[in-house]
């Protein structure tokens, strides 16, 4: 019974769902290690075991428990991070509020409080957390990996739509990356979300092929309305995820189930069997995927990077910031969108990793950095460089405490500016630029130092930075240049600026297509290509394009002419 999970106000759940577990709980941990050793000696030289997965995307339901043995093990996490109390109770900042810690044993679990949590408190927990999880994933992978050492091992990790696992740290205990994606049914732009998770996958593979563990033959049985895809949808989906690196295309459910939590999510074998347009649809994309098998183990070509850290994304989105609108995967979305809009392929990395290859790198939210990833991003610039960084970035260390010093700490040698006051705005007020455009949510009033203004606010709403102000700036560092985004600006003008900033720095997109479809190219090793088109738009379209339709097999001699909806995959 200890080990069902309790909640943040103290309800120990029950079972009857799944992922009924504390993930700190030692006689959880116990059972689940037998199984999966007795799995692992039955199976491992099974002839048609070819990989393992480990669980079932971990966290999803279960991650954040506050029970008494949770509690334990976290004081131990802290152990192991701090050494001293002296050490955590400086990495708290606990003299605040009179919260100094005497015995590791007065610790607790960010609970429910009266009033505002200790925030180290509560980002350590979250850190512990994904921990926990992780380190069930490495145990039982260590166990299967006993038995069956040759035998590719995987998780289906979930990207952006599971804040409380770190992605990244996961990914690097996987030898193939997997995940699984689900639209939002609401969005009607929900294939650029698609397009956004793809590029996060492939950054969570370090850049090789991964697979699609999951996705959806139609609606899903868990949003508000689970809206049915149109027809043609699903192959797109599917094509796109294979265009941004994936080399398999899965789905959960096989067959759909009659009974039980799921019977209305769709399947591969929906209720009504073989005479559904479902079904069809699924076996033409069987015969599709079988024409594409010489792109597998191919990589994808892309020459920008934006910057993804589950930390800087916890440490945002804490109590008691300046502003609870500014959430981090908005930012993140709208620099995505405008990318994906400009056709631009990115990998989607964290902010430790080697940035040499890329001609330009875009940041949009980095509240939290630490050193090491902040001097990372320094010297991608120095070294010839293009960083483009979002607003409210470089202000805290690793444990949330502000930077010493004018801000944008972290940045602002970098960016060769300061910030006089951060100047946050309310959801209804727009920000009026001075080239006529708005911008939202959150404004700085800025100095430059060496820094130069590329756009200035104009007279606009109340507790706004006065006209004329820089909302937008552009830094030369060494050989590269760094640029910042005082503010939110509106869809076009941050499209306008990202469009501006990649071409300042050479980057090109796979190739010239209008909104709407989408161009990305894999590459083999050998010097083979293939581009894929993929039309989002209700009208036909006509593209570059040279090389054989791997599906039709028509060659095109320069053009292409993609119909509504449709997608064409090019051998070049
Ligand atoms: C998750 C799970 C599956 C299923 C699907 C439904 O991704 O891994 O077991 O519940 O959601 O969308």
């Amino acid at each position: 019974p200890e080990s069902l999970p309790v909640t943040r106000t103290g309800t120990r759940q029950v079972p009857g769902s799944r992922q009924v577990f504390c993930p700190s709980n030692p006689d959880y941990a116990h059972a689940a290690d037998r199984i999966v050793r007795r799995l692992a000696q039955r199976y491992a030289d099974h002839p048609a075991v070819v990989l393992w997965h480990v669980h079932n995307e971990w966290g999803n339901h279960n991650a954040l428990c506050y029970c008494d043995v949770s509690a334990t093990a976290f004081r131990l996490w802290l152990r192991e991070r701090y050494e001293t109390l002296d050490g955590l109770n400086a990495a708290w900042g606990t003299d605040f509020w009179s919260q100094r810690y005497g015995d590791w044993q007065e610790i607790q679990p960010p609970r429910d409080t009266p009033a505002f949590v200790n925030p180290t408190q509560d980002l350590d927990y979250q850190r512990f957390s994904s921990d926990a999880l992780l380190r069930r994933h490495r145990t039982e992978s260590a166990l299967i990996r006993e038995h069956a050492p040759d035998t590719p091992l995987t998780t289906n990790l979930m990207g952006t739509l599971e804040k409380k696992i770190d992605g990244f740290a996961f990914a690097e205990q996987c030898d193939v990356v997997s995940v699984d994606h689900y639209l939002t049914a609401a969005d009607p732009q929900a294939h650029i979300g698609l397009a956004l998770n793809a590029d996060l996958a492939r950054g969570m593979a370090s850049g090789a092929p991964w697979m699609l563990m999951e996705h959806s033959t139609s609606a899903v049985n868990w949003q508000p309305v689970n809206v049915a895809k149109k027809p043609g949808e699903m192959r797109r989906n599917s094509l796109a995820h294979i265009a941004r690196g994936a080399d398999s295309v899965m789905f959960f459910q096989w067959r759909q189930a009659k009974a039980g939590a799921e019977k209305w999510h769709s399947a591969m074998l929906p209720h009504n069997g073989t005479q559904s347009s479902t079904w069809r649809e699924v076996t033409r994309l069987g015969r599709h995927l079988r024409a594409l098998t010489d792109i597998r183990g191919s990589t994808v070509d892309a020459h920008i990077a934006l910057v993804f850290d589950w930390h800087a994304w916890w440490a945002l989105e804490l109590d008691a910031r300046p502003s609870s609108h500014l959430r981090y995967l908005d930012l993140v979305h709208s620099w995505y969108e405008a990318l994906w809009s400009l056709g631009h392929t990115c990998d989607i990395v964290p902010p430790g990793s080697d940035l040499t290859a890329y001609r330009a790198v875009l940041a949009p939210s980095l509240y939290l950095v630490t050193d090491d990833d902040a001097e990372n991003l320094h010297s991608y610039a120095r070294g010839g460089g293009h960083l483009l960084v979002g607003a409210f970035s470089g202000v805290v260390d690793v444990n949330d405490h502000v930077r010493p010093g004018p801000q944008p700490g972290a940045f602002r040698d970098l960016l060769g500016l300061t910030v006089d006051e951060y100047l946050p705005v309310r959801p209804t007020d727009r920000i009026a630029l001075a080239d006529g455009s708005a911008a939202h949510t959150w404004a700085e009033r800025l100095v430059l130092h060496s820094a130069a203004a590329t756009l200035r606010f104009a007279p606009g709403a109340a507790g706004a930075p006065a006209a004329g102000e820089p909302a937008i700036t552009h830094n030369p560092v060494a050989a590269g240049t760094a640029g910042y985004l005082a503010t939110h600006p509106e869809p076009a003008v941050l499209r306008r600026t990202i469009e501006a900033f990649c071409r300042a720095a050479g980057a090109r997109p796979a190739a010239d297509v209008p909104v709407g479809v989408e161009a990305v190219r894999r590459r083999t090793s050998a010097g083979g290509s293939f581009l894929f088109l993929i039309n989002h738009l209700d009208e036909a379209v006509t593209v570059p394009a040279r090389g054989t339709d791997m599906i039709s097999g028509l060659s095109y001699e320069g053009k292409c002419r993609l119909g509504a909806g449709d997608v064409v995959i090019v051998r070049e």
